[in-house]
């Protein structure tokens, strides 16, 4: 008998029940009504959903001698676990660590969960605490699983695009919230198909158009709810777009991505450049596995060019989409023309300054350090001798601002005269002193203002 009374928790009679006068007895003996075996908790309802109101009702509760009563979460009676305390002499509740102040205690040891949660799920043990007795455990405890269904909610497909193109694999997933985790079947065009979260059809075919139903149950609360996709197989994949990171990309200073944006259902992308299929393993040139991004490693002006970016799969290609890019460089050290050269003096002089430069640079000039208009070419329509000089190009860049200088002699010297007579022939286009003009006037002569003539 005294065997009987040292009951370790969660340790229940199960002998029981016991002849009437030998429980008499044990009553008698030792004022301790411990009956363990009768003592069960049903949940109510017994397969709560989510935000219900929960009741742990106690059968077997003994209220005779008892101190208080505490529920816990979980198996133990771990102290951090401890939901609340109910003093039975008093009617009073006290809370402990795991109280989430939706619990609720009654004298009959009852405990009530309101607006239930999906983690409200697990374990609950109360344990009741008797006065104390000459021997043994004055405690007993017993627990419950207490289930907290959910759902199903109403399934979420995807890709929830259609665009599915011949010949690729058509995925779908389905999921619906639920607690515990909802059964799935599919439904294609009004047929019952294959059960699971994906279906899978690979190599669909053209010209259809379907409807995919997903069907998710709960499989404990026996709730069930759908979700339905129609989807249509288009003959053509359509445009990818290309996005670049940086659209003016510095030559010998900066990379660039270039990121392909296919259509959905797509089974390979390709790079071209220039119509070129680009392959990785190029020099400067980075795919990532999926062909997806295309690096171009430190960029040179020779990158300038023509991108172009096209999903395909094993029946169709998409449309290229197109991306230029072009590289900033420049500007080059100038070519100055004409360079060093000595000019005679009357003629007209146009001096020209061109550097490579994407975009294009500005120029200014500088005579001897003195500066001149900006502009590219320099013209002075009759030169004379103090036009001599040094002339300095300088190509300077409206983004990067780096410059680049060139410069040119330019000597201007005096006339020198042909002997006499003038011969026409030796002579472009010129002056000439009329005394030493020929005799015969010629049509090329025309007698100038000053004494002079003039040869055409
Ligand atoms: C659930 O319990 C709360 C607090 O105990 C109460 O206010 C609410 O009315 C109850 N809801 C239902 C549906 O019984
Ligand atoms: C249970 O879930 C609710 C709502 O999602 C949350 O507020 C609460 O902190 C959770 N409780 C525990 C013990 O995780
Ligand atoms: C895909 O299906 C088409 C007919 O619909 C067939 O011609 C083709 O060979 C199939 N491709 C593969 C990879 O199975
Ligand atoms: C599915 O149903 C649609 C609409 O009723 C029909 O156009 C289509 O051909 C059907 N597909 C198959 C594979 O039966
Ligand atoms: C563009 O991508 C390249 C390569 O990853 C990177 O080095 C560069 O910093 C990026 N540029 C910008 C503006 O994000
Ligand atoms: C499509 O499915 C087949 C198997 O049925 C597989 O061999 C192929 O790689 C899949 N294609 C893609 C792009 O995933
Ligand atoms: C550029 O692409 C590579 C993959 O090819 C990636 O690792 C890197 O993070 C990308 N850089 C930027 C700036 O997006
Ligand atoms: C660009 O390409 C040309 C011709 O192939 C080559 O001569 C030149 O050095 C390249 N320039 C750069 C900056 O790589
Ligand atoms: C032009 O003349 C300058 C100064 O006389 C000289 O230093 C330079 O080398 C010459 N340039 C050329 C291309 O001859």
């Amino acid at each position: 008998m005294n065997e009987h009374m040292k009951l370790p928790f969660g340790d229940f009679q199960r002998n029981g029940p016991w002849p009437g006068h030998l429980l008499t007895a044990f009553l008698l003996c030792f004022q301790l009504q411990l009956t363990p075996a009768e003592l069960t908790i049903t949940p109510i309802p017994s397969r709560p959903v989510e935000g219900e109101n929960i009741t742990l009702f106690v059968q077997g509760f003994i209220g005779e001698d008892l101190m208080s009563f505490n529920w816990f979460r979980g198996s133990t009676t771990d102290l951090a676990q401890q939901i609340l305390t109910f003093v039975s002499m008093s009617g009073t509740q006290s809370m402990g660590k795991a109280y989430t102040g939706r619990e609720r205690a009654e004298a009959d040891g009852s405990l009530h969960i309101s607006s239930s949660h999906l983690n409200d799920s697990g374990i609950y043990t109360i344990r009741q605490i008797f006065f104390p007795t000459d021997s043994g455990s004055n405690m007993v405890s017993t627990n419950v699983y207490l289930p907290v269904y959910d759902g199903p909610d109403p399934p979420v497909l995807r890709p929830e695009g259609s665009d599915f193109v011949v010949g690729s694999n058509l995925t779908l997933s389905c999921f619906a919230s639920s607690n515990p985790a909802a059964h799935y079947i599919w439904w294609v065009n009004g047929t019952a198909g294959p059960s699971g979260q994906q279906l899978f059809i690979p190599n669909i075919s053209g010209g259809k158009s379907e409807v995919y139903a997903c069907h998710a149950t709960n499989p404990d609360s026996g709730l069930h709810s759908t979700a339905e996709i129609a989807v249509s197989i288009s003959e053509t994949l359509t445009q990818p777009g290309v996005l670049v990171n940086n659209s003016g990309p510095v030559e010998n200073k900066d990379s660039v991505n270039l990121t392909c944006v296919p259509p959905k259902s797509l089974v390979a992308i390709v790079w071209f450049n220039d119509g070129e299929i680009l392959l990785s393993g190029r020099q400067g040139l980075g795919l990532s596995p999926d062909n997806r991004i295309l690096t171009l490693e430190v960029v040179t002006r020779n990158d300038s060019d023509l991108y172009q970016c096209e999903a395909r799969n094993p029946d169709v290609a998409s449309t290229r989409a197109p991306i230029t890019l072009k590289v900033i460089y420049g500007p080059d050290i100038p070519i100055v023309t004409p360079p060093n050269s000595t000019f005679v003096e009357g003629y007209a002089l146009t001096i020209s300054c061109f550097s490579d430069s994407n975009p294009a640079a500005q120029y200014t000039w500088e005579i001897d350090g003195t500066p001149e208009p900006s502009t590219q070419h320099l013209s002075i329509p009759d030169v004379s001798l103090d036009n001599s000089g040094v002339y300095t190009c300088e190509a300077s860049h409206i983004i990067t601002h780096q410059r680049s200088t060139a410069q040119a002699r330019i000597q201007v010297s005096e006339r020198e005269w042909p002997p006499l007579p003038c011969d026409c022939h030796s002579w472009v286009a010129g002056h000439c002193p009329l005394s030493e003009a020929r005799e015969e006037p010629s049509p090329w002569i025309q007698e100038a203002e000053n004494g002079w003539v003039q040869f055409f």
